[in-house]
This record gives structure tokens, sequence and C-alpha cells, in this order.
């Protein structure tokens, strides 16, 4: 089992992991694979990963074990990636400081690719766990989760939405991913229904803050030092915090949720240090 791991070499450990998917093998649809292992090893912050990683950790579980289910949510949150650029969503070229997907293989073969994310992930969940995580990720993606956020995000361009309909949004489309990967990291460990609520309590308040911080620095930050297009969201005339209600208001909320999701882990873990921090780096985070 391993203790104490640091951020890094959680990224590490999934780096690694993950650049064993999706090499073509010689295969008639190896263009499919290649698109695929592009996205996947493009680089990224693997924060969904780490989380799973943490939370298995502190929920007294072997982090080894949980490795194959922290890549099944890094693959559904690049399938969300690839599909969040097509020229149909929000129009992007640059992701992880590469081209897009739909840039560099067309916009048929992007959206294979994501679809083929959402069913692989799946088999690469460990049988011992797999009936588990397999329903918390179909509920954090499906209708209800990440694709009805994506929905409503696009179909509330150019409308004014209230700050109840934006947290709608933001909890599906970012949220729902989030606390699956704080749930699945406990669900992998066996651990308590204390423990799998206080993760998912975590998991939303990080992903509000997570998307709030997000739309700040499509405003604030650079292209070179995101690895995405900066203004992306005034130009495809989005609703964000941001907008509404301007950068300091933003980062009081940031504040706030930040510390609630400190909070929400008190009782159920002992060893919280490394989700504090990383609920801390969501107020400074620059990419
Ligand atoms: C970007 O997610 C999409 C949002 C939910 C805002 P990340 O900021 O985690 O992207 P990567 O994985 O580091 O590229
Ligand atoms: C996307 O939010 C959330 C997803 C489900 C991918 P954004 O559209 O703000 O994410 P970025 O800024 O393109 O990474
Ligand atoms: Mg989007
Ligand atoms: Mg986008
Ligand atoms: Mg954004």
């Amino acid at each position: 089992m391993v203790n104490d791991m640091t951020a890094n070499e959680y990224k590490k450990l999934v780096d690694s992991k993950l650049s064993e998917f999706f090499n073509p093998s010689g295969m008639s649809y190896d263009g499919l694979l290649e698109s695929m292992h592009y996205s996947l090893t493009a680089g990224g912050k693997r924060i969904r990963p780490t989380l799973v990683l943490e939370f298995c950790r502190i929920s007294g579980g072997d982090v080894e074990k949980a490795l194959p289910v922290a890549c099944a949510i890094e693959m559904l949150h690049t399938y969300s990636l690839i599909h969040d650029d097509l020229p149909c969503m929000d129009n992007d070229d640059l992701r992880r400081g590469k081209p897009t997907n739909h840039v560099v293989y067309g916009e048929c073969t992007a959206t294979l690719a994501g679809d083929a994310f959402g069913t692989i992930a799946r088999s690469e969940l460990p049988a011992e766990n797999k009936i588990a995580c397999v329903e918390i990720l179909a509920d954090a993606v499906g209708s209800d989760g990440m694709c009805a956020g994506q929905y409503l995000d696009m179909v509330g361009e150019s409308k004014r939405l209230t700050e109840e309909e934006l947290d709608d949004i933001n909890s599906r489309k970012t949220g729902a991913l989030l606390i699956a990967a704080c749930r699945m990291g406990v669900a992998a460990a066996g651990g308590s229904g204390e423990m799998l609520e206080a993760a998912a309590h975590y998991g939303a308040c990080v992903g509000a803050a997570f998307q709030i911080r997000d739309d700040i620095l499509d405003v604030i930050s650079t292209s070179e030092e995101l690895g995405k297009p900066i203004g992306s969201d005034a130009q495809e005339h989005k609703n964000t915090y941001m907008a509404l209600l301007g950068e300091s208001k933003c980062m009081e909320m940031i504040e706030k949720l930040t510390n609630q999701a400190k909070s929400a882990l008190c009782g159920a873990f002992d060893d919280t240090k490394f989700l504090c921090d990383l609920a801390d780096s969501m107020v400074t985070r620059r990419k």
C-alpha cells in the first residue's frame, strides 16, 4: 500500500498507467486508437484520478488497486473534453497545450473517440467493485449528469440565467464527475456510508469552486499558461459567474466553497491534509 503520496506522485502513477492504453497495435481501426491515445496522454492535471486515489487511501484501501478506477474516470473526463471542444459545442482548437482532437483527426473520429472512451472506461474497472463503480459513473455522466449539464450549458448560451440555474449547470457538467471521483475512491476501499456521504459533499463543493475558477481563468489567464484558448466563454456567450458577478465576488464564492469542502471531511476521515490542501488550491490555481 502506498502512503503519503504527493500530488506529483499520484500524477506520475496515473500518467504512466494511462500511456499503456490505445497504442496502435496493427488493427484496421488504429486511427481511432491513435486519436484516443493522443488526447489521453496530451497532459492534464489528473485531478479526478488523484481524488480517487487519495479518497481510497484515507478510506483504508490499497491505492495501487484503485488505479484502474482512477484511469476509468480520467477516460470519461477526456471524452467530455473532446466533445466539449467540437465545433458544434465550444468550438475550441487548443486543449492541454495541443491542437484539439478534431483539429488533428477530424470531427468524425473525435466524436467516435469520445464515444469509445465512454464504454472502454467500464471494462477497465476491477471486478470486485465493478458494479458499485459503474453505477456511480453512469449516474455522473448520463442524462441527469454531465451530459445534462453540457446540454443546459449549450442551450443557455446568449440567455440570461439565474444563479440557481447556473449552479444547476455547474453541478451537472463539472460537479457530477468530481463527486463520482471522490465516491469511487471510497467505494474502491470498501468505505462506510458516512465516508461516501462526506466524500460526495466535499466533491460537490470542490466541483463548484473548480468551475468558477475555470471561468475566471478563461478571462484572466493566457492560452500559454492554460493550454486552452482564453476568451472562449465570452465568444460563445456562455453563462458564467465571472460574467454575472465579476472576479472578486467569484473569489469570495470559491473561498466559501473550499472552506465548506474542508469541513465536509471532518468526522468521517482522519488524515485529511492532502485533500484540504487540494481544496485550498482552488483559490489560487493558475491552470
Ligand atoms: C477542464 O477540466 C474542464 C472543466 C470541468 C472545467 P480540467 O481543468 O481538469 O482539465 P485537464 O484534465 O487538467 O486538462
Ligand atoms: C466544460 O466546461 C465541462 C465539461 C464537461 C468538459 P468548460 O467548457 O468551461 O471547460 P473548458 O474551459 O473548455 O475546459
Ligand atoms: Mg463547455
Ligand atoms: Mg469548453
Ligand atoms: Mg472553461
